[in-house]
Order: structure tokens, then C-alpha cells, then sequence
């Protein structure tokens, strides 16, 4: 029983997909949850409210008052009540109505009274999930802290092929079941993380950088957020974007200038993951001129940067915990573990450029994680969101 006592309300919405929440309500039953149902009008036209009262032994809510005796429900009642709000399915019209708070149903009233998570799974056309309205509705609800459980692709409702089927209601449920098993493992926490690359300036308008994508410490930062932790992430240029109201972003350009963030906010915080590809290197001098092209050969000396890694291994207290990762072409466990020592990490996240799918701008990678206890885990190529979770179940 996965769910044993878990009260969640299940909101359902005017989508073919509806049918399927019946399912998903049988399933989070049979795992022990209690669920209160509130559906839209529209969504009573494509699945009765009998059929889901019966499954869930609770009459279905509706409406803001009861017809024949003038009953009011308490949408404020029910968002005390919940330990989770799951609307599946949610189609563009509600998350529209939810991103810009027009409360004019019960469910929308229901999830701006919320004190719980939510979880949204979208089902609609492939046309309208790629809508741009679509698209930034759901950034506006991420931004929020909602949880968007992505819709698959496959074939749709209308026999069109494409992303915008809601997810089956087993996975639903075990992503469910992950939430409240991880639970808020990391509330309270406060974890700085870098990401990206940096910029180290010739002139104003060159620079020396790297192939830094910035996805892997993204990722952390979002899995970090996810449960429970507040992050603080120190970003170099990259072209990502991040909404989620535990995570707070720096960005800065130059090594010198992460350096100076991170070791500003790195003593109030229980951990610190450095996934940035910091430059090593900067040039000796900055020209404040665009450098002019020549017939003679043009030198750049290059003057070490601060390495933040090490810096903050000296300043690390017992109780903060320091995780840093290595990309290394040759010798690899033997380079990293070597880093790890001088640098004074915790844990070192190892990834080789040899291994296909790993490293740089891939939406993959594949890691493996040392501790300074000696102890070595080696992970399959997996997508970063997926390693994210990992390092943080290893180090944190
Ligand atoms: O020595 P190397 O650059 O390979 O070490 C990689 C680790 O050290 C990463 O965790 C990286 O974020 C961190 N690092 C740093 N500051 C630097 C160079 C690397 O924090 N100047």
C-alpha cells in the first residue's frame, strides 16, 4: 500500500482522455489513497460522475454549490485536505485557466486554494500542445512549482499521430508513488550548484569558452527543487531556462565571477554540486578595443583562474557535503580520483568523453560516482534528468 492515507484530489477535465481517469482512480484506490474527485462540466460530458463516485466511494464535486439542497463545497476545505492534487486529464483550456487564475470552475477555485503539490497531465492534439499558448502556460505552471507529467506520443483521439496522448494511468501512478516515496527528501536543504560554461573575455566582443551545454546542472537544480531543496544555481552563459520557485539563478560570465558567487553563498548551504565546465585559463589582459586584424601573429597569454572546487574544499565545514564532477579523455578514474583528493570533494561525478552519448550538449550521459569513503558505482547511459536523480540519491 504505496499510498496508504494519502488523500489526493483528482481533478478531470473535458478531454477524451478522460476515460482513462477512471483507471487512474481505481489504481490510486488499490494503493491506498483516498480520492476526492472534482471535475469540470466538460468533463462530465465525456465520463459520469456515477461511474467515478462508485470507484471512489465519494460523491464527485462539481459544482460550487449542490442543486436541490444548496450544499456549498469547499474548494478551500478540499485544498487543506489534500496531500496532493493530480488533474488528469488537463486540457489547453485548463492550464490556460489555471496559468492566469481564472477560477471560474470548481476545480480551478479547488487548485488556487491548494496547499499541496500538483501534478498536471496534459492530454490534447498535437497541434495544440505545440502551440506557443500551450507552450507557455506550462512554463507560467512550472514556474508555479506544479509538476508536469509530460504526455507520450503516439497516436491521438483524432487518429493524428504525435505528443499530446496523456500518460498511461500506471505510469501516472508511479510517478505518483516516486513523489511521495522521495517524498520531500530534501526539504529544508540548501544546495548551491554551477552550471555551464564560462566566458573568459579577449576583447568585447571574443571570448574563450567551451562546449558547455549547461543540461546536467540543470537538471540537478531541478531534481534538487523537486524535492524539497532550495537551490541556488550559479549559471555561465548558457541558453537554458529554469522556473521553479525553490531555485534561486545567479548568472554570471567569467570563472571569477562564479568563483565570487559561489564563494559567497556556498557557507549557508548544506552541499554544493560544481557541474560547471569552469575555464582553467583567462587571458593575462582584456582589451577594451575590438582587437584588429593583422599580418603579425597575435599572442594571447592566459593567467590561471581560481579553482571554486578547491577553494570551497577549504572552506568546507564538516557538515557540508561537496560533489564535484570530472570529464576526463584518458586515465579516467585514476585522474579523477586524484581530483577529488586535492580539491577536498566528497564525491567526484565521473564522465568520459570516450563513452558515446556522454558529455558535452548531449541530452544524455552516463556517469560514474566515487566517494572518498573509496566506494564506486558505475551507471548505464541514461537521459540527464534520470542521472540527476542518481547523483543526488549517491551524494546527498
Ligand atoms: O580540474 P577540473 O577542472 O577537471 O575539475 C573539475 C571539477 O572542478 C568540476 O567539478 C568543476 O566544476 C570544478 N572546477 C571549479 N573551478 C575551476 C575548475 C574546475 O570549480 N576553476
Amino acid at each position: 500500500m504505496t499510498l496508504k492515507n494519502k488523500h489526493i484530489v483528482l481533478g478531470i477535465t473535458g478531454s477524451i482522455a478522460a476515460y482513462k481517469a477512471a483507471s487512474l482512480a481505481r489504481l490510486l484506490i488499490k494503493a491506498g489513497a483516498e480520492v476526492q474527485i472534482v471535475i469540470t462540466p466538460a468533463g462530465k460530458e465525456f465520463i459520469t460522475p456515477v461511474t467515478l463516485s462508485a470507484l471512489t466511494g465519494k460523491p464527485v464535486v462539481s459544482e460550487f454549490f449542490t442543486a436541490n439542497d444548496g450544499t456549498w463545497h469547499s474548494h478551500v476545505d478540499l485544498g487543506q485536505w489534500a496531500d496532493l492534487m493530480l488533474i488528469a486529464p488537463a486540457t489547453a483550456s485548463t492550464l490556460g485557466k489555471m496559468a492566469n487564475g481564472v477560477a471560474d470552475n470548481m476545480l480551478i477555485t479547488t487548485y488556487m486554494s491548494m496547499k499541496a503539490p500538483v501534478m498536471v497531465a496534459p492530454a490534447m492534439d498535437l497541434d495544440m500542445f505545440a502551440h506557443p499558448a500551450t507552450v507557455r502556460n506550462l512554463e507560467i505552471l512550472r514556474s508555479y512549482g506544479n509538476i508536469i507529467i509530460e504526455p507520450a506520443s503516439g497516436e491521438l483521439a483524432s487518429h493524428l499521430i504525435g505528443k499530446g496522448r496523456m500518460e498511461e494511468p500506471e505510469k501516472i501512478l508511479s510517478i505518483v508513488e516516486d513523489y511521495f516515496s522521495e517524498g520531500q527528501s530534501l526539504a529544508k536543504k540548501k544546495i548551491l550548484i554551477t552550471a555551464g560554461p564560462t566566458y573568459e573575455k579577449i576583447d568585447p566582443v571574443r571570448f574563450i569558452g567551451n562546449y558547455s551545454s549547461g543540461k546536467m546542472g540543470f537538471s540537478l537544480a531541478e531534481e534538487c527543487a523537486r524535492r524539497g531543496a532550495e537551490v541556488i544555481l550559479v549559471a555561465g552563459p548558457v541558453s537554458l531556462k529554469i522556473n521553479h520557485p525553490n531555485i534561486t539563478r545567479i548568472d554570471v560570465e567569467s570563472a571569477d565571477e562564479m568563483y565570487n558567487a559561489s564563494v559567497k553563498e556556498f557557507p549557508a548551504m548544506d552541499a554544493a554540486i560544481l557541474c560547471a565546465a569552469v575555464a582553467d585559463f583567462r587571458p593575462s589582459e582584456q582589451y577594451s578595443e575590438k582587437v584588429k586584424r593583422g599580418e603579425d601573429l597575435f599572442t594571447i597569454s592566459l593567467v590561471p583562474n581560481k579553482d571554486i572546487a578547491a577553494s570551497l574544499g577549504k572552506i568546507k565545514k564538516a557538515n557540508q557535503r561537496l560533489i564535484g564532477f570530472a570529464l576526463e579523455t584518458n586515465d579516467e578514474e585514476t585522474n579523477a580520483l586524484k581530483k577529488m583528493v586535492k580539491k577536498n570533494l566528497d564525491y567526484i561525478v565521473l564522465n568520459s568523453l570516450n563513452d558515446a552519448g556522454a558529455g558535452f550538449k548531449h541530452d544524455t550521459n552516463k556517469v560514474t560516482i566515487l566517494s572518498k569513503n573509496g566506494e564506486k558505482k558505475d551507471f548505464a547511459l541514461k537521459s540527464k534528468k534520470e542521472v540527476a536523480a542518481d547523483i543526488v540519491d549517491y551524494t546527498l
